[in-house]
């Protein structure tokens, strides 16, 4: 395990790394050599990182995503700067980050060329992006990582990590991994997205997933007035609501893939409603939510589609039209929207799951740490757990 003390590392010549040599055969637990530094880059020792629902399908080929062998697999990670470049001007060896898995062009700075891509899961959309993860492919299922300055974030780990009665938020390292998570609806929900104000009402949809229970969290954490909960699981959206931080300020509407049922259940709540974020996986674009919960928005109300659809879905253009919706397209977030959820989270303002606190979301706890070479045993549970909680690599 990595030792949460800043003092004393030296980089080792060579490391384990979870690699896939072949696209979509199992991955393999290899030594190899440590990265070497480089301008512009920090390499940092993971101490945790994020396993997806659906991280599975990824790295064995069923969800079609499209990324270079051979590969270190990864996602976000929470790790501690071992060395720098020499152009590093903020961060300094020892700083615990936040590795953010939105890698970016750093000469596309208006983005024409979209060349980004998500780090060990997705080489992007356009030549500019697959040539960029080229370079930069390998992730932080590895217990060293090279990473870009940029896209390192700083934790203060006395504020976040101290206990309670120390001054502290009292918070355990694997809390922090709810961040990722919480970030993509960050992401479309913040101030780069539709900006959700105290006291607006929120559709999220669908609700019980790993990235809709957090939608739901942070809606609450940034003062939404009601959050609406659909769902096809009633069970699990009565549970939702339960360990929410505010249950007074959730209600549920399950989805019936009628959307005209839908919508009455939305209706039948009563009130006004400003937005409706969605988050659908593929599998659901059939589902009735998508006009139901655009036809229950209020005149001017807004739109932020994240969900992964590759299929068209219907839309009611006449209410769009006539009630002045907007709609908004989010993937992922902005880099300052990281640095703003950071301060949110250093003051307090957005809490994520800590037993010391008892604010405990469903779906926001670290139910176990996996070794890499027990990368099966994750996977697997990790498409399994729902909305019950969320596993990661300790490498
Ligand atoms: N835009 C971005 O930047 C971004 C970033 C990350 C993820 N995503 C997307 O987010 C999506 C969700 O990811 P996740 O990890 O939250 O998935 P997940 O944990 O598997 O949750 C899936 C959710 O969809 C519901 N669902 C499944 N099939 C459905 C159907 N046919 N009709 C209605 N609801 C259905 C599930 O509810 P049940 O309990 O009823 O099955 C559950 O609430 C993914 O497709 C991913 O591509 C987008």
């Amino acid at each position: 395990m990595t030792s949460l003390d800043p003092t004393g590392e030296t980089l080792p010549e060579t490391h384990l790394a979870l690699r896939q040599n072949v696209y979509a055969e199992p991955p393999i637990v290899e030594r190899i050599p440590v990265p070497q530094i480089l301008p512009g880059t920090a390499i940092l020792r993971v101490h945790l990182a994020t396993i997806i629902s659906y991280s599975r399908s990824i790295y064995d080929g069923t969800r079609g995503y499209q990324y270079p062998v051979p590969l270190t697999l990864g996602s976000g990670a929470i790790a501690r700067v071992a060395a720098l470049g020499a152009d590093a001007t903020k961060l300094k060896v020892g700083d615990l980050c936040l590795l953010d898995v939105t890698m970016r062009g750093r000469d596309d700075i208006g983005g024409e060329e979209e060349a980004s891509f998500l780090s060990a899961i997705h080489h992007g959309h356009t030549e500019a992006s697959k040539k960029l993860m080229s370079e930069w492919r390998d992730g932080t299922y590895a217990e060293y990582v090279r990473w870009p300055l940029e896209n390192c974030h700083v934790l203060n780990q006395q504020k976040l990590l101290l206990p309670l009665t120390e001054g502290g938020l009292g918070y355990k390292v694997e809390d922090l991994m709810l961040m990722p998570t919480m970030l993509v609806s960050y992401g479309g929900l913040g101030p780069n997205g539709v900006g959700i104000q105290a006291g607006d009402t929120v559709i999220v949809a669908p609700a019980t997933g790993s990235f809709g229970s957090a939608a739901v969290h942070l809606c609450l954490e940034l003062g939404a007035g009601r959050v609406i909960c659909m769902g096809r699981n009633t069970s699990v959206l009565e549970k939702l609501k339960m360990t929410s931080v505010f249950p007074e300020r959730v209600s549920c509407v399950p989805l019936t893939k009628d959307w005209q049922k839908d919508y009455a259940g939305l209706k039948d709540l009563g009130g006004k409603i400003d937005v409706f974020f969605d988050i659908s996986p593929r599998v659901a674009h059939d589902s009735g939510h998508f006009k139901a919960a655009t036809m229950a928005l209020r005149y001017g109300g807004r739109v932020c589609f994240m969900g992964g659809l590759r299929e068209d879905v219907p839309l009611p253009l006449s209410k769009i039209m006539h009630s002045d919706i907007t709609i908004k397209g989010k993937w992922m977030f902005k880099p300052d929207d990281v640095k703003k959820f950071i301060e949110l989270l250093e003051l307090g303002v957005i809490r994520l799951s800590n037993e010391g606190t008892g604010v405990q979301p469903l779906g926001g706890r670290c139910v176990k740490k996996f070794r890499l070479d027990e990368w099966k045993e994750a996977f697997d549970t990790a498409s399994e757990l729902g909305s019950a909680g969320f596993v990661v690599f300790e490498p």
